[in-house]
């Protein structure tokens, strides 16, 4: 079964409207790599107050490869003008690991 890959990000609140405006404009490079499932950006409302980029993967050795090279193309461009990379949105981050142990999609027809 697949893995999730959750970054969690502390977000002050004043750096909220950024840190979305920065995932409007993302790279959009993960969609390509090989393994990819899924991703989200979570937005707090309730029980907590990080954002969770929630990405899901056929397999721990997809994620690795993605997180060996391609990643860090994804966190470097996404809404500059060029030049040097703006001050991070978050302030801390932390990843969280999971694997699928169930799974349920709703009834197709
Ligand atoms: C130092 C830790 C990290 C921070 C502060 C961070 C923050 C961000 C931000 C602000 C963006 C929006 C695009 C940009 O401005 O570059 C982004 C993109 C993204 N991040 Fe992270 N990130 C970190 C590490 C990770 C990790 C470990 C994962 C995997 C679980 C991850 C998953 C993603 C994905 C899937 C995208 C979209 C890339 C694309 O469109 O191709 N990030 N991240």
């Amino acid at each position: 079964m697949s893995v999730v890959k959750i970054n969690v990000l502390t977000v002050p609140e004043e750096q909220r409207e950024v840190l979305e405006k920065r995932f409007a404009s993302r790279a959009g490079v993960v969609e390509s790599q090989d393994g990819f499932e899924w991703f989200e950006l979570l937005r707090p409302v309730e029980g907590t107050d990080q954002y969770l980029v929630y990405t899901r993967w056929r397999s721990e050795e997809d994620f690795r490869n993605w997180m060996s090279g391609p990643m860090q193309a994804a966190h470097r461009g996404g809404g500059g003008e060029g030049g040097e990379r703006p001050r991070p949105a978050a302030s801390d981050s932390t990843v969280w690991s999971f694997e699928v142990v169930q799974q349920a999609a709703p009834k197709t027809g």
